[in-house]
């Protein structure tokens, strides 16, 4: 049976013993509406931990004032049975109130992983980000949290973050888990009509070809981006953010691949009024 914790206080409270007990606290943060992906991170703290807990908290503090807040999917019924379905042991659904009881005036802001990519059309949304993970890894106090590379550029400045501020927490990172057809999983998929979800495929095709190009020996990251570009711009409904080819996890721009290189091919790309992520990362052979 799953716990339910709607306070600070009583989350702390109900994971004190355990923690004294020796138990192992695995994290997993989240936004709701949960799907696959979320499911997996779960499973990974499950194999690695004693007790798993997940956060359902719509953050307002990394959302623009034109972007999806306020419409943002919620379904905390539906969510509740995943997260037990999946195993974990507590949830944590605290209120805007509960998280920002006052005016916040003290953010988390990290420098140079923040600029480019979403960062570019996001102004302080990785501020957002930062801010709201570092009050609940302070709230949770995990030994370990899950984070996926869907959100690439998010995990690069958590774990930026963690380093920097020596938090007492391990990051795990657990790969992109996609639909059947290759669709990245994302709580933003369900704002997606008919054409535009058969049209979104592109992305994982896209990436799928610039890895195959790579494979056998592809090192200009222009060629590799241009073939992704020209990929999508041949999808009607498809307005490109951004395609690049950085170095991972320091999100370094690369002109020409090198042996032994971890990098990050990273797109966003919206479809309609949803903006979608999707992005494959590989070290070069
Ligand atoms: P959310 O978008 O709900 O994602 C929660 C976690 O699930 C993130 O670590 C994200 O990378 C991971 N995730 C989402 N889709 C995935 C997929 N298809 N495969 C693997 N992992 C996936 O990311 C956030 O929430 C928020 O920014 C948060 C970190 C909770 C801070 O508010």
């Amino acid at each position: 049976t799953i716990v339910q914790c709607d306070a600070i206080q009583s989350l702390r409270d109900y994971l004190q013993p355990l923690r004294r007990e020796g138990k192992r606290i695995g994290f997993v943060p989240t936004m709701g509406y949960l799907h696959a992906g979320h499911a997996s991170l779960v499973s990974r703290a499950k194999q690695e931990c004693d007790v798993v807990v997940l956060s359902i908290f719509v953050n307002p503090l990394q959302f623009g004032p034109n972007e999806d807040f306020s419409r943002y999917p919620r379904d905390l019924q539906r969510d509740k049975e995943i997260a037990a379905q999946a195993g974990v042991s507590v949830l944590f659904t605290p209120s805007v109130e509960e998280m920002y009881p006052q005016k916040i005036l003290t953010t988390v802001s990290v420098a140079q992983v923040t600029e480019p990519l979403c960062g570019r059309s996001r102004p302080g949304h990785f501020d957002g980000v930062a801010t709201v993970v570092s009050k609940l890894f302070h709230i949770v106090g995990p030994d370990a949290a899950y984070f996926g590379e869907k959100d690439a550029q998010q995990l690069a400045v958590i774990e930026q973050m963690v380093t920097d501020l020596s938090m007492p927490v391990t990051i795990v990172p657990c790969p992109i888990v996609r639909e059947q057809d290759g669709l990245a999983m994302s709580s933003r998929n369900v704002y997606l009509s008919a054409e535009e979800r058969d049209q979104a495929l592109v992305l994982s095709q896209s990436l799928q070809k610039a890895r195959e190009a790579i494979e056998i020996g592809e090192t200009s990251a222009a060629t590799i981006r241009d073939g992704i570009v020209r990929m999508i711009e041949a999808k009607p409904l498809a307005v490109i953010d951004y395609v690049e080819v950085m170095e991972y996890p320091a999100l370094k721009t690369v002109e020409t691949l090198e042996s032994g290189q971890r990098i990050c091919v990273a797109l966003a790309v919206a479809f309609g009024k949803t903006r979608l992520l999707d992005n494959l990362i590989m070290r070069i052979s």
